[in-house]
């Protein structure tokens, strides 16, 4: 087995190159691979494969997916210029011969008024097409993404959102790597597998709110907004307006209740429980 990772520099994709060589995985069958291969100095010294694979230059593909058996495809980063770079990694996995893919996708991005989903809905389906054998991993929330409301919450004694009562199953990105890792450890028996993973239980930002005073000792209060008033606190914030209203509109899908309920997912394919966002804040603190 070689299995070949784009998006190796990030950091889901590097938590996956540990749960691979933590899990048994020879470093000489694992191909780490980024924009800049010079990132992953650290892991050519422990003997994995390094190559440079940037999805808006084609030409860096052939080579990087060369003599590999499967691709861990990780969604990019720039919602709306996805596609095009998903699609240059699909094509060229199936002119290397690669036999399986597995690609990080968005919490039921075939139906779902998540703002962020067309881009992954869309991959599903060129993945469907493309004829090769492949495992859809539809990542729900990082506890990581709540880092920034650590911080507020540290230092205003608050935090702001516009989630009301919607609730997150979250789990860190460490229990999706291993979800990863698991697959890619024996891709043929997740073959054509659509996995919703979750962590193992769902919050509302009031909890969060508890859940942070817990970790910090010290009272926290969630400010719940409408969407208007919470681009107008994120512009305040120093974000620009597309940014604001897109962050405004992801909390507007958690109110709404778009990302669902623990589905065990996870917890099946790791066999362990997920990690509660407690311990995550905890560790960021
Ligand atoms: N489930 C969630 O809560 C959640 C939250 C945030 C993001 N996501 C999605 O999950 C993905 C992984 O999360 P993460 O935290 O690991 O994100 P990350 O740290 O930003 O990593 C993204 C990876 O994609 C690579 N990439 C971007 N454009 C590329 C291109 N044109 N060609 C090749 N590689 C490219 C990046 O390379 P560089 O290192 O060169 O930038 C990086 O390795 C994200 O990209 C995003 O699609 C999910």
């Amino acid at each position: 087995m070689s299995v070949v990772i784009v998006g190796a520099t990030g950091h889901l994709g590097r938590l996956v190159v540990e749960e691979l060589l933590e899990r048994g995985t020879p470093a000489g069958e694992v191909v780490a691979t980024g924009r800049d291969a010079d990132r992953l100095a650290a892991l050519a010294e422990r003997g994995v494969r390094t190559a440079r694979a940037d999805l808006d230059d084609p030409a860096t593909l052939p080579s990087a997916l060369a003599g590999a058996d499967t691709l861990l495809l990780i969604s990019t980063s720039e919602p709306g210029r996805r596609l095009p770079q998903h699609r240059a990694a699909v094509e060229a996995a199936a002119a290397a011969g690669i036999g399986h893919i597995v690609y990080t996708s968005a919490p039921r991005a075939d139906d779902t008024t998540l703002v962020l989903a067309p881009d992954h809905k869309a991959t599903e389906e060129l993945l469907a097409a493309s004829g090769i054998a492949h495992t859809v991993l539809r990542n729900n929330w990082y506890n990581e993404n709540y880092e920034s409301q650590l911080y507020a919450a540290r230092d205003h004694g608050a935090f702001v959102g516009g989630a009301g009562q919607g609730r997150v199953p979250s789990a860190s990105r460490r229990d999706f790597a291993a979800a990863a890792a698991v697959v890619l450890a024996d891709p043929a028996a997740h073959a054509g597998a659509v996995y919703e993973l979750t962590g193992d239980t769902a919050w509302t930002y009031p909890e969060l709110a508890a859940t942070l005073s817990a970790v910090l000792g010290t009272e926290v209060v969630y400010k719940d907004l409408s969407t208007a008033e919470h681009i107008a606190a994120l512009v305040e914030a120093g974000l620009d307006e597309g940014t604001a209203s897109f962050v405004a509109a992801l909390d507007a899908n958690i109110r709404d209740g778009v990302l669902g309920e623990p589905t065990g997912d996870l917890r099946r394919l790791t066999g362990r429980p997920s990690t509660p966002i407690a311990d995550t804040l905890r560790d960021l603190a």
